[in-house]
């Protein structure tokens, strides 16, 4: 009862920031529907992608988890383990695990390594579990790990529906990675281990006064954004996503504890992306739980953009990505 997978991180154009207090905490079930695209890493040594392997054996006495050769403990064992509890407890099975995880980026660096990570997680276990879960299905039990893990089961762009349930919370596929071609151009600003992560963050949300405006107004936007991505307008998605942005870090802002994910060289490329748009190189930027920018353009301007943004001060280097695949099982082992 061994199975690999491999799934993509992904960028949150209409953000989930904070879990709703009316269901209960397990749930994870976000205060607004979120909007992402699911990357693929272009460079040699970059593809924005975990590899996870799992195995349900007799040898173990107990469960255990590794990413990146580092042994899971604490919370971040413990959300690993309700995701596996779930499936293990829907197919019957009552051996315990052994997994190990491998992300080709910085983990948690507000990269969406969780993303990545939960969503190969999940379908690795689906499958050594013999469950035959559609991206839909398990994305209902991924949310519980990580609720933008949920989004990246899917390729290409993705709708997350807040829903009013653990039953209706879900990830839907709006279209796929070829249907509409968008690039990144990814600012790596700090690749270190962020200090406050985004599941301490969701827990603050509620504190900000700016937050019921937020969730509000996300809720239009995701159905706007929708709508563009469907028509393939990039100037209607890319303005969105950047509002959405600076909509999410103000209530980061205004939380209590205030988190300030910025650093200064944020605001450099964040400046520097508003110039060269104003010049007519059309870009927006997106941030999400970190000081790394996404600066979002057309495929015929990625050349040019990814030039500007790595001789900029403070980036220490780009990564390129185009929308990817959705979560998949691989021959692959990692054991
Ligand atoms: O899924 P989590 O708990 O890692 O939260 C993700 C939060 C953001 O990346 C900031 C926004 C998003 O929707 O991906």
């Amino acid at each position: 009862m061994k199975a690999s997978a491999i799934a993509h991180s992904n960028i949150a154009f209409i953000k989930y920031w904070g879990r709703s207090a009316e269901h209960p905490p397990l749930y994870n079930i976000p205060l607004n529907d979120t909007v992402s695209m699911t990357k693929l890493g272009l460079e040699d040594d970059v593809h924005l992608k975990t590899l996870t392997t799992i195995a349900f054996t007799d040898d173990q006495k107990t469960d255990m988890a590794y990413v990146n050769d580092e042994a899971l403990t604490g919370r971040g064992m413990e959300r690993v383990a309700t995701i596996i509890d779930m499936l293990r407890e829907s197919s019957g099975c009552e051996l315990k695990f052994l997994m190990r995880s491998r992300n080709d980026f910085p983990t948690q660096a507000g990269m969406a390594s969780s993303a990545s990570g939960f969503a190969a997680l999940a379908r690795a276990a689906a499958s050594a579990l013999g469950l035959e879960m559609n991206a839909e299905d398990l994305s209902k039990i991924v949310r519980i790990g990580s609720g933008s893990a949920a989004r990246s089961l899917h390729s290409g762009y993705v709708y997350f529906n807040r829903g009013t349930s653990h039953e209706t919370s879900f990830a839907e596929q709006i279209c796929d990675n070829d249907a509409f071609d968008i690039r990144a151009v990814i600012a790596v600003i700090d690749a270190d281990r962020k200090k406050v992560t985004s599941d301490d963050g969701h827990a603050s949300a509620l504190t900000s006064p700016f937050n019921e405006a937020r969730v509000m107004t996300s809720q239009k936007q995701a159905a706007t954004i929708r709508e563009a991505i469907l028509e393939r307008d990039f100037s209607s998605l890319g303005y969105i996503a950047e509002e959405n942005c600076k909509y999410m870090h103000a209530v980061m802002m205004t939380s209590e504890p205030p988190l300030f994910y910025w650093q200064p060289d944020t605001l450099r490329v964040i400046k520097s992306v508003m110039r060269f748009r104003e010049e007519g190189l059309e870009c927006y930027f997106t941030i999400d739980a970190g000081p790394n920018v996404h600066c979002l353009c057309r495929p015929q301007d990625m050349e040019e953009l990814n030039r500007l943004i790595r001789n900029l001060e403070g980036v220490k280097r780009t990564i390129q990505a185009k929308p990817g695949p959705g979560a998949y099982d691989t021959g692959q082992h990692l054991f």
